[in-house]
């Protein structure tokens, strides 16, 4: 017997035409306003408007719904130092061992380095996990599927909501961030995709003007009518 059961859904009110243009181009505008920035005020954000954004994101399409992720929310002092300090030494590693020119190169107009305050003064940082394979009560594991494109776009959800609820974030991605596992003590199923680190701008905050600079659509837009 089959086990797919289908039920009904809560549907939207319809939309005119012209409601639908209306709304993707305030959803546009809205979005010109997102930034990534790296210099954070210390205003703390209420906990509670950290899980909503999280609960945004638990909303994402995933490979056969397994939802194979996991975010830990870290507000604690301690904790943040222990991240930036680890990440740290990675990434003095790295750009000391860098030779390729290419990567010195697309970086250089961004402005960063190994210097990550950004850990530190956020008030939240989110840790996003992947979950390579899931594991049940009893200890038993399953498959997940499409485990980088669901966490990917849950990720881009979380990014949304957080945007969309006045706050501002940067994607960090250390190399390597198998530190992160053990400081959340996440279990070796999980796999560390990113740092956001969440907060609002510092007064003097500013955005490198490369980033600035978006493709437009005639460059990543083909249509077939
Ligand atoms: C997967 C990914 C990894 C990133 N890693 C870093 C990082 O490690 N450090 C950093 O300062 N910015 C990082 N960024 C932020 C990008 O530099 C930033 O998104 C880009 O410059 C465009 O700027 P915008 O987000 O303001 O449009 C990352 C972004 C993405 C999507």
């Amino acid at each position: 017997m089959s086990i797919y059961k289908p039920v009904s859904f809560p549907k939207m009110s319809p939309k005119s035409d012209r409601e639908i243009q209306a709304l993707t181009k305030a959803h546009y505008r809205t979005f010109t306003f997102r930034k990534t920035i790296r210099d954070f005020s210390e205003r703390p954000i209420p906990e509670e408007a950290i899980k909503n954004c999280i609960r945004v994101a638990s909303l994402a399409p995933s490979g056969a719904n397994h939802q194979p992720w996991h975010f830990v929310a870290i507000s604690s002092k301690i904790t943040k130092i222990k991240i930036r300090d680890a990440a740290e030494r990675e990434e003095k590693k790295f750009y000391s061992s860098i030779n390729n020119d290419e990567w010195l190169q697309a970086l250089e107009p961004i402005g960063t380095g190994p210097n990550k305050l950004h850990l530190e003064t956020a008030p939240w940082l989110i840790v996003v996990f992947a979950e390579r394979y899931g594991c049940k009560i009893d200890g038993t594991t399953y498959k997940n599927y499409y485990v980088p494109e669901s966490v990917g776009i849950a990720s881009g959800f979380l990014i949304s909501a957080i945007h969309q609820a006045g706050l501002y974030c940067l994607v960090h991605t250390p190399n390597p961030m198998k530190f992160l596992t053990k400081i959340c003590n996440r279990p070796a199923s999980n796999k560390p995709v990113m740092i956001l680190a969440i907060g609002h701008p510092a007064k003097n905050a500013k955005v490198p003007y490369a980033a600035t600079l978006k493709k437009p659509l005639e460059q990543i837009l083909t249509t077939i009518r």
